[in-house]
Parts: C-alpha cells; sequence; structure tokens
C-alpha cells in the first residue's frame, strides 16, 4: 500500500463552491461577520454599478499581514471544529471565497496591519487559464490608487477592503448589470439592517459598530420593536445544553393597527408581520435564520404576534448544524421539547392581544362583560374593556364624551353591592334578567356592524358571537342572526 497526494482541481472545485447557494444578500452578510470578528466598529460598502462595475467593504479591523492574508485567501483557512474565540462569527474557514465568488470572477483582498499594505486576488479567469490555485500576490507599487477605498485605508491604523469584480451571476439574472446592483442596494439595505441589527443597536455603545451603504448609514431594524409600549415581553428561559447556555426570549408584538410607518416597515410591512412570526435564532447576537417554527406549530393568524429570540453561542454550531452560508440552522431533538412548551406559553397570549381586538375565533374562554382582578391576593370586579361591544360603544365616542364614559365607568365599577351580592347569591335569590329575543338580536346586529366598520370580518364576527356575553346565552337568535347575515351574502 502507498499513498498518494491527490490535491483538488483548482478550477473545477472553485466553480463548484460558487453553487453553494448564497444571494447577494447572504454573501456581503459573510464578509461583514469577517469584518466583526476582526472587531471593526465601522464598516463601509460601496456598491457601483457603473463603468467598471465593483462592490467593495471596507472595515477598520485588525487587518492582517502578508502571511495572514494568504491564509485567509487558502479554501479552508482553518479547521471547522477548532475552538473560535467566543465572538468569532466565523466557522468553516471559507466564506470570504465562497460568498465573494459566488458573486463574482474576481475577489481581491487589500488589508493594512502594522502600517503595512498588502493585497492578493483570486482571479477565477486566471485560475482556470493555470488550471493550479495560483493566488495573485500584489507587489507594493502595484498597490495603486484604483482600488476603491484605499484613501481611507491608507489613513487608517489597520482595516481590510474585500473587491468584488467580474460579476456573471448577476448580469444573468437581469436586464443589465447596472439595474440589477441598483436594485440589489435596497435589499442589501434592509438585509443587513436587520441581521446585523444588535450590533447597529449594541447596550454597550464602545461595542456598537456602524453599517453604511452608498454613504447611507443603517439604522437597525429591530423586529421585536423593543421600545414600543404596546410589545409584550415574557421572561427569558435559560435552556442548558452540553454545558452551553441557550437563552430564549419571547415578544408578543402589538396589534398590526397600532403600529407607526416606521414600526411597520421594522416589521416587515403587513405581510412580514405575519410571514415573520416564529423564532429568531442569533448566533453570536448574530442573526441566522427567522421567521419560523421549525415545523412545530402552524403560521396562524393567532400566532403572528409571537416572535421569539433565541441565542445560541458558537460553541453549540455542531449540534445546531449551521451551513456555510450562516443562513440556517437546524433545531435539534434534545430542545425542541423546551422550545415547544415555550411556544404553547407565548401562543395564549398572543391569543389574548387578538381577543382584545375582538378577532379570536379559537378561544373557547367566554368573554364577560365583568372581569375579576386579581390584586395580589384580594380580587376585585372591573368591567372588562377588551370586550367587543365595551371596545366599539368605546371606540365610537369623541373626546369629551369619552372621559364622561371613563368616569361613569369608574363609578360603577367602584359602586359594586359585593356585600349584597354575596349575600344574595348565598341565599340563592338571584336570578340573571333574560332579553327579549328582539332586543338581543337587535344588539347582535349592532355588535357585527360595528365590527365592519373596524374592517374585522363577517365570519369571524359571527363565529365570537358564542363566547361574547350575553349573546353566548341565546343559542336560537345567534342562528338566526348567522342565517340572516350568511344568506345576505
Ligand atoms: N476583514 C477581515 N479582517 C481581518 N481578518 C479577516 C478578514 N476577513 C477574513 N479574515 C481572516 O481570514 C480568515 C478566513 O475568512 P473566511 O471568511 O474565509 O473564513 P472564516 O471566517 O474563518 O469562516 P467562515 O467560512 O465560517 O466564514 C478568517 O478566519 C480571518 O482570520
Ligand atoms: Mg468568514
Amino acid at each position: 500500500m502507498r499513498d498518494v497526494e491527490l490535491l483538488p482541481i483548482a478550477p473545477d472545485l472553485i466553480e463548484s463552491t460558487r453553487a453553494i447557494g448564497y444571494s447577494f444578500d447572504t454573501a456581503i452578510a459573510d464578509i461583514i461577520d469577517n469584518s466583526i470578528s476582526a472587531k471593526a466598529k465601522k464598516i463601509s460598502i460601496d456598491i457601483n454599478a457603473y463603468d467598471d462595475p465593483y462592490v467593495a467593504i471596507l472595515d477598520d479591523g485588525c487587518g492582517m499581514d502578508l502571511e495572514e492574508l494568504k491564509n485567509a485567501m487558502r479554501y479552508g483557512s482553518t479547521n471547522p471544529n477548532a475552538d473560535r474565540n467566543p465572538n468569532d462569527l466565523g466557522r468553516f474557514g471559507l466564506g470570504l471565497k465562497t460568498a465573494s465568488l459566488s458573486q463574482c470572477r474576481k475577489l481581491t483582498v487589500v488589508s493594512k496591519k502594522d502600517g503595512v499594505i498588502n493585497a492578493c486576488s483570486w482571479d477565477l479567469d486566471y485560475v482556470i487559464k493555470t488550471r493550479a490555485w495560483k493566488l495573485i500576490v500584489f507587489d507594493k507599487e502595484e498597490i495603486g490608487n484604483d482600488f476603491p477605498f484605499i484613501k481611507s485605508l491608507l489613513e487608517q491604523r489597520s482595516g481590510t477592503i474585500v473587491i468584488w469584480r467580474n460579476f456573471d451571476f448577476l448580469k444573468e439574472s437581469s436586464i443589465t448589470l447596472e439595474d440589477s446592483l441598483n436594485e440589489k442596494t435596497n435589499d442589501i439595505i434592509y438585509h443587513l439592517s436587520l441581521v446585523f441589527h444588535r450590533y447597529l443597536n449594541n447596550e454597550d455603545i464602545k461595542n456598537r459598530i456602524s453599517i453604511i451603504v452608498n454613504n447611507q448609514k443603517l439604522t437597525p431594524l429591530d423586529p421585536f420593536l423593543t421600545t414600543h409600549t404596546g410589545t409584550q415581553v415574557l421572561p427569558e428561559e435559560p435552556l442548558e445544553i452540553l454545558g452551553e447556555k441557550i437563552l430564549v426570549k419571547p415578544y408578543i408584538l402589538p396589534h398590526f393597527s397600532k403600529l407607526s410607518q416606521e414600526d411597520k416597515y421594522m416589521v416587515g410591512g403587513e405581510e412580514g408581520f405575519k410571514k415573520n412570526q416564529g423564532f429568531y435564532i442569533y448566533r453570536n447576537r448574530r442573526l441566522i435564520q427567522w421567521g419560523t417554527w421549525f415545523k412545530m406549530s402552524r403560521q396562524e393568524e393567532l400566532y403572528k404576534l409571537a416572535r421569539v429570540i433565541v441565542d445560541i453561542p458558537n460553541t453549540l454550531d455542531s449540534i445546531w448544524k449551521i451551513d456555510v452560508k450562516k443562513s440556517s440552522a437546524e433545531l435539534p431533538n434534545v430542545i425542541k421539547v423546551n422550545l415547544c412548551n415555550i411556544i404553547k406559553n407565548i401562543v395564549d397570549k398572543s391569543e389574548k392581544v387578538f381577543t382584545y381586538r375582538g378577532r379570536s375565533v379559537s378561544s373557547k374562554s367566554i368573554m364577560s362583560i365583568w372581569k375579576k382582578v386579581d390584586n395580589r391576593g384580594t380580587f376585585s370586579y372591573q368591567i372588562n374593556r377588551e370586550h367587543p361591544l365595551v371596545k366599539f360603544y368605546e371606540e365610537s365616542l369623541n373626546r369629551d364624551e369619552h372621559k364622561k364614559f371613563e368616569k361613569f365607568i369608574n363609578l360603577i365599577q367602584d359602586s359594586f353591592p359585593y356585600d349584597a351580592v354575596y349575600v344574595d347569591v348565598s341565599k340563592g335569590n338571584i336570578k340573571k334578567e333574560e332579553y327579549d329575543i328582539k332586543e338581543i338580536k337587535q344588539n347582535m346586529r349592532e355588535y357585527i356592524e360595528a365590527g365592519l366598520k373596524t374592517n374585522l370580518k363577517l365570519d369571524d364576527l359571527l363565529e365570537a358571537l358564542k363566547i361574547i356575553e350575553p349573546f353566548n346565552r341565546y343559542k336560537d337568535a345567534r342562528e338566526d342572526i348567522i342565517k340572516e347575515y350568511t344568506d345576505v351574502k
């Protein structure tokens, strides 16, 4: 027996890895990961669609010397199983090359460390010509002014520029390369503002980073609307796997109609609001995957307010099966069970926000006019302001009327005759007033009309008759009304 060294054929392997499946967004995000791992605080991206089009990404991180730069350009520059610095966003030793060459044919990296600048290129056409792993290394005098951002790098203490040129894939996907690059600029702004929102908005200002795309500074997109007063933050749930902590933090968003234009954009518009419910998986605070329940729970109307942060450290990469593009993660069974319980809790809460809007159709609990309020051990009864009849009435009032209504409600609540009710109930003296059937039907119609005016769906309103007090007690009247409305429909 003997062994022979069998090296991959350079152009063929490079060509294959181009097809890993990066999009323009995920490819740029992978380059930014490297800048963040290199402790950059400012990352500038220039997408130039004209003349000799290029994409250039400059950071002010630690930079690389020539040996480090050459190693960085190697396919498989690090062992994926090696322990990484806890803040390192890399893993496979591939991203710089595969992400870049998935979008273009020529990758140039210029890096400055200890006052010295070096530059190297992978040029796919040169690799094809030589049929060898021939990295182009620039001599000092060849590092000229035609490199984008070079002037800025000269002024910085250290940093790196990643430059992409010769875009073939982009060219095929659109009418012109210019249009394609211009169009992608907007997508990039959204994608990066979301994926890196916790870096852009780091509570620790010293560690905050800024990302600038074509001179536009990105503002963080917070998918949980944490600063909105209507967002409910549920208690954090720590999970432990293989001695490592995973933090699960659920949020219930306010109802979509309560959001400002800016908030609506943050949550992804009306479509994204529903589609992006679910878990938000962060690896070292960088968003990897979002808007998924991992098939554990259906994406229903009632779930759409729930979004859950799942924070995983990079030490658990192997069990989460992070992919090379850092754009998906497979949930390990060990924690599936725990997350299931958490979802249940969240969905219960989410349901409450919907019943508040009178939209709940699946809740089995009756919506009473009076509700029992727990004041830490002692109880009082208050008018249930979430009850649709109360709500619709309240919404029909102007400001002055509303103030009067508020006073009136307080008066009734404060004078609730607890003692008398207690005595009468215990003696069995209480009999509920029954509505005249005509009157209750008229009340149902008024409720439906009011609901339709606020754009609620007729089917939902009719279904909710079953659980709204006092309609729930009048089955025949309900059926008549349902018939009346569905016949008209
Ligand atoms: N902007 C940068 N500043 C400093 N060093 C960098 C920069 N970009 C890349 N490097 C170095 O090059 C190495 C290779 O980067 P590459 O993205 O190919 O792999 P990785 O980040 O280690 O892992 P992954 O494949 O998961 O991204 C990095 O580990 C880092 O040491
Ligand atoms: Mg990387």
